[in-house]
């Protein structure tokens, strides 16, 4: 008899069919997602989830839930907590991600401070015919703070060193294996640096980390990155930051809010909004529905878990 397992959303790429194969899928879908859960609610033994919250009441109320595959890097929206006093597996998806997210935040780095987007909208509006294109910034000889040099944040550093970028980092504690200058003073690190970059965890721990004082250290000619979480800025602050412009610009990967982004971000030209697409690739997003599936298997067969959080 197949285990049932209840999918918080539609997966990545081939993951809902190998599923299939293995659980009886219950998919909470419209009009009432709510009842199809209450009527499997004590038989689910497995959750999937992307970026859907799995809160402590969600776990309360599927009393034999065992293990949630989380087909994310990150776990910020997964209680923790709560799943580790009910001795409920979590994993997640690390590694396979790393490339193409340090790739976004190239992207979106390169795009704001060169005013490529800008530029394409330029071209297009037939405004070249008409004008001359403003300029943008040269990235060789600048310096990059990274805000957790995790593998994400390494992947960043060593992409940055290719540009002539010299990387400086902040984090909870020193790596004295890095061989970049650590500041333990994000305020100290944001004054010092052109372009600050954030690729630290989302959650409490980092939750409003840059806020009014750290875009006002930043400055003027300084550009902020956000491939991490929405949590990490305190996004009013940064509204406010980038249309008095007491920042450069903004490029944006993540929001509060998401899918939701503040209107006030639509008319600013100095800023670069991409959809939330770190992993968002047919080969990354594939292996991370693999890696959900086979920690699934590997937790139903007996066997040790690929990627387990807790
Ligand atoms: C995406 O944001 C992830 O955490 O994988």
């Amino acid at each position: 008899m197949k285990h049932k397992l209840l999918a918080l959303d539609s997966g990545h790429p081939g993951q809902m069919n190998a599923l299939d194969e293995h659980f009886e899928v219950i998919r909470p879908a419209k009009p009432d997602p709510e009842r199809i859960i209450q009527e499997h609610q004590h038989e689910i033994k497995a959750l999937t989830t992307y970026l859907t919250p799995v809160s402590r009441n969600l776990m309360e109320y599927l009393p034999n839930l065992e293990i949630v595959a989380c087909g994310a890097v990150g776990f910020d929206h997964i209680d923790l907590e709560a799943a580790k006093q009910r001795g409920i597996a979590v994993t997640n998806t690390p590694d396979v991600l790393t490339d193409d997210t340090a790739d976004v935040a190239l992207l979106l780095l390169l795009n704001v401070v060169r005013r490529a987007v800008e530029g394409d909208a330029f071209v297009r509006a037939r405004m070249w015919e008409k004008g001359v294109f403003p300029l943008g910034h040269t990235m060789a000889g600048k310096t990059a703070g990274i805000v957790g040099l995790g593998r994400i944040g390494q992947a960043i550093a060593q992409r940055l060193q290719a540009f002539n970028v010299e990387i400086v980092y902040h984090g909870p504690s020193e790596k004295p294996e890095q061989p970049f200058q650590y500041y333990a003073d994000l305020k100290a690190m944001a004054a010092d640096v052109d372009f600050l970059i954030l690729a630290c965890r989302g959650g409490e721990a980092t939750k409003g980390l840059i806020d009014h004082s750290v875009l006002k250290a930043l400055g003027p000619h300084g550009f902020l990155i956000n491939i991490a979480r929405g949590s990490v800025v305190n996004q009013d602050d940064l509204l406010v930051a980038l249309s008095n412009k007491s920042i450069a610009g903004a490029g944006l990967d993540v929001y509060d809010n998401e899918p939701r982004v503040p209107e006030a971000l639509f008319t600013m030209d100095h800023v670069v909004l991409t959809p939330h697409i770190g992993s968002a690739t047919i080969e990354t997003r594939t292996k991370m529905g693999e890696i959900v599936v086979n920690n699934l298997l590997a937790h139903f067969e007996g066997r040790t878990l690929l990627t387990p959080v807790i």
